[in-house]
Formats: C-alpha cells, sequence, structure tokens
C-alpha cells in the first residue's frame, strides 16, 4: 500500500488507474482541473483546480502539506492531429504545454514530497519513440511525447542520488475519448499492465522506457 497522486486520473486511463489502485488499498490523490462524476464516485481524494497547462502548480504542494508521496504519476495528456501540410502551430504549442511542461511542472512542485523509495511514473506514448516512427506525421504529440521523454531521462539522474526511481510507461493503444474508443485493449487492461510495471520499476532500472505489457521500447 502507498500513497499515489494520480494527474488526468478523471477518465480514460487514469481514471481506471485510480480505480485499481484505491481497490487495492492504495491512497489515491487525484490531481485534476474539475472532478467528473465518474472519479467522484471513486470516493478518492481529488486535489482540484491543477490545469497542466498552468505555470504555476504549487497548489498541489500546498494541499499535500506535509505529507509524502510513494508515486507520482504523470497521465495527464492530450492528442490533437498536426501535419506538415497544414500546421497549427498552436496545436503544437498546447501539445508541448500539456504533454511534456505539465509533467515537469508537477514533478518539479511535488519534488520535495518524494522520498528515497519514491518513484515519478510518466505515461508517454510509443508515438515519442524516435526509433519506432515509420509513419511520421503528428508533429506536436511526437515532439512533446519526445521531450517528456528526455526530461524523464534527465529526472532519473537527477533523483537518483535521492533514492527516487523514474521511468516513461506507454500504455499500449487503448479505447478512451482520445482515441474516440478505438484501440487493440481497453482502459483495465491498460492499467493492470501499467500498475505492474510501476510496481517492479527500481533504482536498478529508473530512466527505463516500457511498453505496459512489459516490453522495453526503443528511444
Ligand atoms: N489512449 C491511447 O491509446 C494512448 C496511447 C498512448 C499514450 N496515451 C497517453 O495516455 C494518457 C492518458 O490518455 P487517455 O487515453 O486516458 O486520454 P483521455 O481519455 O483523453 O484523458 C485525458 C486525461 O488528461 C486530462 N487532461 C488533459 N488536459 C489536461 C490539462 N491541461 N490539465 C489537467 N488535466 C488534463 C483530462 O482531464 P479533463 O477531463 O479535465 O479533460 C483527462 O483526465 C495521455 O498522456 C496520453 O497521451 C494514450
Amino acid at each position: 500500500m502507498g500513497r499515489i497522486a494520480i494527474t488526468g486520473a478523471n477518465r480514460g486511463i487514469g481514471l481506471e488507474l485510480a480505480r485499481q489502485l484505491s481497490a487495492r488499498g492504495d491512497e489515491v490523490i487525484a490531481l485534476v482541473r474539475r472532478p467528473s462524476d465518474a472519479l467522484q464516485d471513486l470516493g478518492v481524494e481529488i486535489i482540484e483546480g491543477l490545469d497542466m497547462s498552468a505555470d504555476d502548480l504549487s497548489a498541489a504542494s500546498d494541499a499535500l502539506g506535509d505529507r509524502t508521496l510513494d508515486v507520482l504519476l504523470n497521465n495527464a495528456g492530450v492528442l490533437q492531429r498536426t501535419s506538415l501540410d497544414d500546421l497549427d502551430l498552436e496545436a503544437v504549442r498546447w501539445q508541448f504545454e500539456v504533454n511534456a511542461l505539465g509533467p515537469l511542472k508537477i514533478t518539479s512542485a511535488l519534488a520535495s514530497h518524494l522520498v528515497e523509495g519514491s518513484k515519478v511514473a510518466h505515461v508517454t506514448s510509443r508515438m515519442g519513440s524516435v526509433a519506432d516512427n515509420s509513419s511520421g506525421s503528428h508533429y506536436g504529440y511526437r515532439m512533446s511525447k519526445a521531450a517528456l521523454n528526455m526530461a524523464s531521462k534527465s529526472m532519473s539522474v537527477d533523483l537518483a542520488g535521492r533514492g527516487i526511481s523514474v521511468c516513461v510507461l506507454h500504455p499500449g493503444y487503448v479505447r478512451t475519448d482520445m482515441t474516440g474508443h478505438n484501440g487493440l485493449i481497453d482502459t483495465h487492461e491498460s492499467a493492470a499492465g501499467l500498475i505492474a510495471r510501476i510496481d517492479e520499476l527500481s533504482l536498478e532500472t529508473s530512466g527505463g522506457f516500457w511498453h505496459q505489457n512489459g516490453d522495453r521500447l526503443p528511444w
């Protein structure tokens, strides 16, 4: 059992992560903009008013008070298609703000709540893998997740001395609002795999990039 803060716990993969972690006895703290009915029905603690596109996320630290976190699970993210033919720079910037800077800002804001043995897990996408990119396009999403991957690697270096491990995890192609409910797996399978990967994360494996099914992914 541990205390786990999850961003984007309102719906989709984040909501299911909150449900499964809470069901097994972990203390879940949902960090959200505005809580959904489904999240409220879980009965977990909710810290609201946290938009990952905001510069100042210190309200999350204030709400935690002197409590420490066993896991910070940065799951909130956005996807908007961007192409070379009709480049929407605002869409690219917005995805950077939420997908890359959001996890950086909230991890920095909550760094003082992490202690020896704590873990930071970022939900990225294999679309942020340079080596895995064979279909192109999606500039804002791919670039923002690649930047998140780099931030995660730097955090693993910076936090190792404090005994804190860090990873990036691909949740699979999951049926959620983000994918228009297309996908290969449901949120239950995705969340179960993500939780297993977080459980087995250690200082020895810190800094890695995994699929929720356990496969190592190339950068
Ligand atoms: N679904 C897939 O196949 C897939 C594949 C690869 C990676 N991922 C990644 O998995 C994560 C979860 O995706 P999902 O499929 O569950 O998507 P989703 O159903 O669209 O849910 C996205 C979640 O992120 C939150 N969020 C979005 N923008 C936010 C902001 N500015 N501030 C705070 N919260 C924000 C949403 O909160 P609101 O309810 O307030 O909007 C929602 O809880 C994302 O990081 C995504 O990139 C998903």
